[in-house]
């Protein structure tokens, strides 16, 4: 028997390492790497998140060290979460100039000034019910909320907050927050909005880390539901039509169909979020042995980029930029 003649034979540019590098199509950088920080204004030295192995909520005493760590290699941007020493009802402490967010804000900026600090905005932090907004009843008052926001994103850009990136999922919080950056002066503050946000399970170990659990319910009246790529379409589009500069996906892993469509419908840099809940997985089956956490991570990095991510959001992005200094071969 003799086999037909072979038109194509992709295995040619396979051949060698080098080869390969010539023909990749997607490349990461720690240009591309967002790390998440946690702030915690009730502690004086940093306590390990247990579901997020590697993963610290640090005191504001830590915050210029982290800073500095940061942007020594090579990241140039981090993403604060505040976890406040009081919490009321309708979150207040968001808007207080001296709260935890804008002392880490300015202890950042003036460590390293040229680290790009991002603020998340929203309340699940600093209410004591973990929800998103202000309460009616048991759902979250759209209107009423925004009010609040625009407060909150005008407290962090008088602390001298880079970007803004509001994360509560509520109509109209994108053109609310512009205004109120207009108006206060800040015309100059870009907004990345957490436009096509789900619902997911995949939030788990970060509401530890946060502390902003709900206490009653969950988040599906304002988050997407999981089963709709239209809907991500319109949200990206609402949001860019209020003035979005930057627009998130979130999650990231299980949502790759929604990053290419966002990206092939929008114009503005993409950032996507691998959350707290696939950083998890990973950390469980690498600690017993089960995969390979180096070269998984760099594969789901590389992933991203090639989906259509601009920007990545991760809590690996410490050992992702050390591992490209190493060189390492993905
Ligand atoms: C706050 C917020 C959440 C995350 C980022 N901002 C939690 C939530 O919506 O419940 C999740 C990040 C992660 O899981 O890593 N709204
Ligand atoms: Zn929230």
């Amino acid at each position: 028997m003799s086999l037909p003649e072979l038109i194509a034979r992709p295995r040619r540019l396979r051949r060698s390492a080098t080869l390969r590098r010539m023909v990749r199509e997607t490349s990461l950088s720690a240009n591309d790497l967002i790390y998440p920080v946690f702030v915690d204004e009730n502690l004086q030295a940093p306590v390990a998140v247990q579901s997020m192995p590697g993963v610290l909520r640090i005191p504001l005493s830590r915050v210029a060290d982290m800073a500095c760590e940061v942007y020594a290699l090579g990241i140039p941007s981090i993403i604060l979460f505040g976890i406040p020493a009081s919490k009321d009802a309708v979150g207040s402490e968001a808007w207080n100039d001296d709260g935890v967010v804008q002392q880490a804000v300015r202890l950042a900026k003036t460590a390293m000034p040229d680290l790009c600090v991002i603020a998340d905005a929203c309340f699940c932090e600093y209410t004591e019910h973990g929800h998103c907004g202000i309460l009616e009843g048991e759902d979250v008052a759209n209107d009423e909320t925004l009010i609040n926001l625009q407060k909150e994103v005008v407290s962090y850009a008088r602390a001298g907050v880079d970007i803004i990136a509001p994360s509560g999922m509520m109509d109209g919080m994108i053109a609310a927050i512009r205004e109120a950056l207009d108006c206060a002066g800040f015309q100059h503050v870009p907004i990345m909005s957490y436009a096509v946000k789900y619902a997911s399970a995949y939030y788990g170990p970060f509401r530890d880390a946060a502390d902003s659990t709900p206490s009653f319910g969950n988040r599906a009246s304002y988050q997407m539901d999981c089963g709709n790529q239209r809907e991500a379409v319109r949200e990206a589009l609402l949001d860019l039509e209020q003035g979005a500069d930057f627009l998130m996906v979130k999650p990231a892993l299980a949502y790759m169909d929604i990053i290419k469509i966002v990206k092939e419908i929008s114009d503005v840099p993409l950032a996507v979020y691998n959350v707290s809940g696939e950083y998890a997985m990973v950390k469980a089956a690498a600690a017993n042995g089960w995969i390979d956490e180096q070269r998984v991570v760099m594969e789901t990095m590389l992933s991203f980029k090639r989906a259509g991510a601009d920007l990545i959001v991760t809590y690996h992005a410490l050992d992702v930029a050390r591992w490209l200094k190493n060189e390492v071969s993905l």
